[in-house]
């Protein structure tokens, strides 16, 4: 499909946006291997959540859709740890990473053998990350060209490790405790920096027993989880792409309701903060241990920045938007450490280049990075997403700050994390 995206003068309403998508694939799983029904209240809109859903269907975990306090709900029936049955065919991750990784952690905890793989962009994603903890955890997976799914996971009785990250990923992490619940002893997973830690709060939250300390993680194996009621919060990086169309509209008020604001996501508002952007948070809660705000963003003069080290991993889903950003900034912006961009979806460094240059933006790409020069003018364009949601998304926020109409080519990617993304952009710009 291809979207037409017309230029805005002003943003303006109050938005929700879908439940965060990293939390939602971590109840839908955790809630299937603990013991009774959870209830998911905002469980990602996305397709990547929906393919976690579909591959615990085939692994025999029933789950039900319906409605609580006009608010939809989703009710995972959990068999606890040992209520997994093989799936009969092989399990399709499609686009979703976050599936793949992180399901293997479980997978190779059971007693039978899965074959997993996804679309043609997640059969380019490496997977050695999982496979080394996982087989020094007594694990045997094979995968193409010892990399690359289809992967078939030959469960087994695990181990608990002791285990360095040698990348910053929260789904490898996530995926080492996962398969440590399983596991005998104890499993400790150390970071480099400080990512995402969803699944540490969620295991809390239904019964494990585990210790977060700053980048070490320590979990004790034979935890028997319980179902529980769940609410999903906001996904903040859904909600970057209208934190930026804001930003680069002349004229802007936005809230943005229910928003998750734990704290290893929201190094993006500081990069925009740091960039000049005035972002208000409003009515600040906890549900299930993660926090949960409205934000509100109003006009603002952005100067322009860098990102790198720590900052680097902590935005790393928001480096395409942040990039549209820099563009139109007073002093541009350069991102550094960023070589995992290089095995998202797609080639992010090189998708953000191509679609930017499309727009008549200069950029330099790094093997790590990226230099946009500011102050310059965006120019309506055909997008090329390359079927990646957030370089549909990213650039269809450019498209606002354009002087004439952009054509977004395979538009409906954005659907994998975010469905009602145009027609929530086309009801605050005006
Ligand atoms: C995610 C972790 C990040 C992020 C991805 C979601 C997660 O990936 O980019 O969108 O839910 O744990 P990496 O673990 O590969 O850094």
């Amino acid at each position: 499909m291809t979207e037409q995206v017309s230029p805005a003068r002003a943003i303006h309403g109050v938005v929700s946006v879908p439940g965060d998508k990293s939390i939602s694939h971590r109840y839908a799983m955790l809630a299937s291997i603990a013991e009774g029904d959870s209830q998911i209240f905002n469980y990602s809109t996305g397709a990547d959540c929906h393919s976690t859903l579909t591959c615990m269907e085939a692994l025999g975990i029933r789950h039900t859709t319906g409605e609580q306090d006009g608010r939809s709900v989703l009710t995972i029936h959990g068999k606890g740890a040992t209520g997994l049955s093989a799936a009969a065919d092989r399990l399709d991750a499609g686009n979703s990473g976050s599936t793949i990784r992180m399901l293997s952690g479980i997978l190779a905890a059971q007693p039978f053998t899965t074959r997993i793989t996804g679309d043609e962009s997640l059969v380019k994603r490496p997977m050695r990350r999982i496979m080394m903890p996982l087989a020094e955890m007594n694990a045997r997976i094979e995968a193409t060209n010892g990399d690359f799914p289809p992967l078939t996971i030959h469960g087994a009785a695990l181990r608990g490790i002791d285990y360095a990250l040698p990348v910053a990923s929260a789904q490898v992490k996530s995926c080492v405790l996962l398969a440590g619940l399983y596991a005998k002893g104890e499993t400790v997973v150390r970071e480099p920096v400080v990512t995402r830690d969803h699944t540490e709060l969620a295991l809390r939250e239904l019964g494990a027993d585990i210790a977060m300390e700053p980048r070490v993680v320590r979990l004790q194996g034979g935890a028997r989880l319980q179902g529980k009621t769940l609410f999903v919060p906001g996904d903040l990086s859904s909600a970057a792409f209208f934190l930026v169309a804001a930003l680069i509209a002349r004229e802007a008020d936005l809230i943005i309701t229910n928003v998750g604001l734990n704290p290893t996501r929201t190094a993006l508002l500081d990069v925009l903060r740091g960039m000049g952007a005035n972002i208000k948070l409003l009515h600040i809660e906890q549900a299930n241990g993660e926090l949960v705000g409205n934000l509100q963003i109003q006009t603002s003069r952005i100067r322009g920045g860098t990102i790198e080290g720590a900052t680097t991993a902590a935005v790393i889903d928001e480096i395409p938007v942040l990039a549209v950003l820099g563009a139109v900034s007073e002093d541009g912006l350069v991102v550094r450490n960023a070589s995992e961009l290089r095995v998202k979806e797609t080639d992010r460094i090189e998708t953000i280049a191509e679609n930017l240059r499309r727009m008549q933006i200069t950029v330099n790409t790094t093997p790590d990075g990226l230099e946009i020069p500011g102050r310059q003018k965006f120019h309506g364009a055909q997008i090329q997403s390359r079927g990646d949601h957030r370089i549909a998304m990213a650039f269809s926020v450019a498209s606002l700050a354009a002087d004439s109409p952009s054509m977004i080519e395979d538009s409906e990617a954005a659907s994998v994390s975010f469905p009602e993304f145009y027609t929530t952009l086309r009801n605050i710009a005006r």
